[in-house]
């Protein structure tokens, strides 16, 4: 036995692990359990012989791998639970102001008064972009996507601020968190204008975060806009419930970025690439585009029957989760958001459709035997919609409040000192060495 094994062993005895017999060779290792995990590292020194690279765990699209220690948001799938930094969302939805939220994951506790009084002021008072950025947005379509327009703008900020590549100096890091959640809000609105061909509205600082978003977006002629209480209600609500979701597949591209030290700007403009597919942030605007196929209630056993028959791979969408496996508990606050939505501006053909959906997959087995239920997204397009948000500009609104947990984790992974770049391993299994031999007859170099 190897002197590491030894070691392994005797630490074993401490913390509890696994005792790993290779059955190949009959060797034997000692791997520590900590945290309810063992180090893939630990397999390296699994070998058949002094030559072999050592045993790789191979985990295609991390079912069952953990990729950093955070304490920023707890979630149970088993048992339907969310948690930012200890807090149940359901306390912070019904109590809490989105920017409270964004410092809590941020900083890791609530913010005292004064606390919060900066960091609300700073945000409001970085809420400007450069001019050029409206010149940027101009040279897009009419037409563009808004999560490409984003996408490109949010990257493109990077080059208005050079020293955000100081990433190790802690007053540039807060400077661009700070730039990146006032400035979020402010891009948002501008591409909604874009897209609508509508002068841009200019962020009025003594508006609240909600309230100056929904100003820029809707303020026509009228010298202050006032939204409807129950539109401000429900964005906070929606961007607190958005805020952030641990390591899923858009935070995962951040801390990727992240982790080669490319600025925050760019790494925030990589998880607005990722939260723009439809398995991911563009779920609730593919759950709209659904309803709008399905057409009438009396078609939604025949799309029921289509998806479970894997008709053209149609899925239900809105339904199902990586991580929930009882029920999201953010879908259950977003129903309730919904019903008081809806008994103000009234409920139409599509929240109908909606609710039979959700009636039928609820006891149907095919979704039953599979944990598929509700999520996050099944209601809140319908939200957006009756807020008269366009359906591509959905996945927009979910980027911004997502903005807050990007920044914490990007944050918590540069602090981390077990952190690297992030660089996984394959197992090649193309061809093995070949002559090249062409079969071209002409070829332009
Ligand atoms: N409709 C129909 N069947 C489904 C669905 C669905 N929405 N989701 C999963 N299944 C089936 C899937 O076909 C598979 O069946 P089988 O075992 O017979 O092959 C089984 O359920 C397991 O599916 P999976 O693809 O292994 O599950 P996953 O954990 O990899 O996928 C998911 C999770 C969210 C990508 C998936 O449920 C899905 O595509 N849902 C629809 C899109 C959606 O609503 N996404 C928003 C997620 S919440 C917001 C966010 O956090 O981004």
């Amino acid at each position: 036995m190897s002197n590491a094994t030894e070691i392994a062993k005797e630490q074993l005895s401490a913390t509890g692990g696994l005792e790993v017999t290779d059955s190949r060779t009959g060797r034997q290792y000692a791997m520590p359990v900590t945290d309810g995990a063992v180090r893939a590292m630990d397999f390296r020194q699994v070998k058949t012989s002094d030559q072999d690279f050592g045993l790789l765990s191979y985990d295609p699209a991390f079912l069952n791998t953990a990729a950093c220690r955070s304490t920023i948001t707890f979630i149970d799938g088993e048992k339907g639970i969310l948690r930012y930094r200890g807090y149940p969302i359901e306390q912070l939805a019904d109590r809490a102001s989105f920017l409270e939220v964004a410092w809590l994951l941020r900083n890791g506790e609530l913010p005292s008064q004064q606390q919060y009084d900066r960091w609300v002021h700073d945000i409001t008072f970085h809420t400007y972009v450069h001019e050029n950025i409206k010149n940027f947005l101009q040279g897009f379509r009419y037409d563009a996507h808004p999560m490409s327009m984003l996408c490109s703008t949010v990257a493109a900020l990077s080059s208005f601020y050079p020293n955000a590549k100081d990433i190790h100096d802690p007053e540039q890091r807060d400077l661009s968190i700070i730039r990146l959640l006032a400035k979020l809000p402010t891009l948002a609105a501008f591409i909604y204008r874009h897209g609508k061909g509508m002068p841009f509205v200019y962020p009025d600082n003594n508006l609240s975060y909600v309230e100056n978003f929904l100003s820029m977006v809707a303020r026509m002629a009228e010298p202050r806009y006032e939204s409807k209480p129950v539109f401000t209600r429900a964005t906070e609500v929606l961007f607190i419930l958005h805020a952030d979701h641990e390591q899923n597949c858009s935070t995962t591209a951040v801390r990727t970025v992240g982790s080669a030290h490319a600025d925050p700007f760019s790494a925030v403009a990589a998880g607005i690439a990722a939260l723009y597919g439809p398995l991911h942030g563009g779920a609730n605007e593919a759950v709209l585009r659904m309803i709008q196929q399905i057409g009438s209630v009396k078609n939604v056993p025949a799309f029921i029957e289509g998806v479970k028959s894997g008709k053209e791979g149609q899925r239900l969408m809105g339904f199902g989760h990586r991580v929930y496996k009882s029920y999201d508990p953010r879908a259950r606050i977003v129903k309730q958001l919904a019903d008081d939505v809806f008994k103000e501006v009234g409920m139409d053909k599509d929240l109908e459709i909606a609710l039979e959906l959700e009636r039928i997959a609820l006891k149907d087995d095919y979704f039953v035997s599979r944990k598929l239920y509700p999520n996050v997204d099944f209601y809140t397009g319908l939200i957006y919609r009756s807020m008269k948000f366009p359906t591509d500009f959905f996945t927009v609104l979910f980027a911004v409040a997502r903005t807050a947990g990007w920044l914490a984790q990007w944050e918590e992974m540069l602090l981390d000192k077990e952190q690297k770049i992030a660089r996984p391993r394959q197992l090649y299994v193309g061809h093995d060495e070949r002559p090249y031999v062409s079969t071209l007859k002409t070829r332009t170099k």
